[in-house]
């Protein structure tokens, strides 16, 4: 019998991807650019598998012109590439990768916090730059941990992990959510608030929540003003939960005082993007899970929600909840 055909958006070390040999028969996009390259959308009526990334926008017409799909592995935890409705009302199962990317992703939130408080990219470029004349009592100066408010807007696996890593350093947490969470504020020590009463008390705000209508520019004019003018937000979830405009605006007029950003929208921002310009803003490119572990537990997990999904077995990790039954 034919093995199954699946398209792999991005090429991967063969090792992370080992347990398809011999189980499925791969045809595999380039590297650059993102999105399914020209030939894989040829052998999309044949296809009954697909792995992507979340570069790569699965949509109706996609859906509709690959009519043998059996499943859709994303080798992200976040799915907003995905249009779920419409693989769900063909019971098509989409896998993600849950877990895997927790601490590599909180530790990057965290890198970002301490760097934006201290104002790094500046202080490091000055440096370099002959500006370090002698040391300075006043000069460089942060904004200090210990005693500070962290409010973090999500209290998923991610936003728990970044709670962890905060409370080492003495800052006070709260936490705003869809539900208050009564187990994780003992075992964390962290306490639920509004969105609104969050905003207005924290000295740091990161984002944790997956993008969806609700979410979309959560993070807006009008919620920028709300937070403290000595606040700094980190995003580490998706670009697209914050109105970039307005962050443009916010950190250029001292609404609020710097941002540290792991997903930017768009993405990438072009080089002559304003948020390039501002020294109280940095910028990564989307590395949250960037670490050798986490990247090659999530194209495992991936494998595992492909495999399962070809097998007619339920995925280990499935985000449509209506197949979850
Ligand atoms: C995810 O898996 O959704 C992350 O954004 C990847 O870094």
């Amino acid at each position: 019998m034919a093995l199954p055909l699946v398209l792999l958006t991005h090429p991967l070390p063969p090792e992370w991807i080992s347990t398809l040999q011999g189980r499925v028969r791969l045809l595999v996009g380039p590297a650059e650019p993102p999105g399914f390259a020209p030939h894989l959308l040829e052998y999309l009526g044949e296809a009954e598998g697909i792995f992507c990334l979340l570069t790569d926008k699965v949509d109706q017409a996609l859906l509709e012109a690959a009519p043998r799909l059996r499943v859709v592995s994303n080798m992200a935890v976040g799915y907003d590439n995905i249009d779920i409705p419409a693989c769900t009302r063909r019971r098509l199962p989409v896998g993600n990768t849950p877990g895997v990317l927790t601490d590599a992703t909180a530790d990057l939130a965290f890198a970002l916090l301490l760097a934006s408080a201290r104002g790094l990219t500046k202080a490091a470029l000055d440096a370099r730059d002959g500006l370090w004349q002698t040391w300075s009592p006043i000069g460089w100066l942060g904004a200090d941990l210990r005693g500070a408010t962290l409010g973090l807007v999500g209290l998923g696996k991610i936003g728990k992990a970044v709670a962890e890593r905060a409370r080492g350093f003495g800052l006070n947490l709260l936490y705003t959510d869809s539900a208050p969470q009564p187990a994780a504020e003992s075992a964390l020590g962290v306490q639920y608030a509004s969105f609104d009463q969050l905003l207005r008390t924290s000295d740091f705000v990161s984002l944790h929540c997956p993008l969806s209508a609700e979410t979309r520019h959560l993070i807006n004019a009008q919620t920028l003003r709300r937070m403290k003018k000595t606040s700094v937000l980190i995003n580490t979830s998706r670009g697209a939960v914050v109105d970039t405009d307005a962050l443009v605006n916010a950190l250029r007029e001292g609404w609020i005082a710097a941002a540290g950003l792991d997903v930017t929208d768009p993405e990438p921002l072009p080089p002559d993007h304003p948020l390039y310009d501002l020294p109280n803003c940095l910028i990564a490119p989307h590395i949250g899970s960037a670490t050798h572990g986490a990247r090659r537990h999530m194209a495992e997990l991936a494998c595992e929600n492909l495999l399962a999904g070809l097998e007619g077995r339920p995925l280990p990790h499935c985000v449509n909840p209506e197949l979850n039954d």
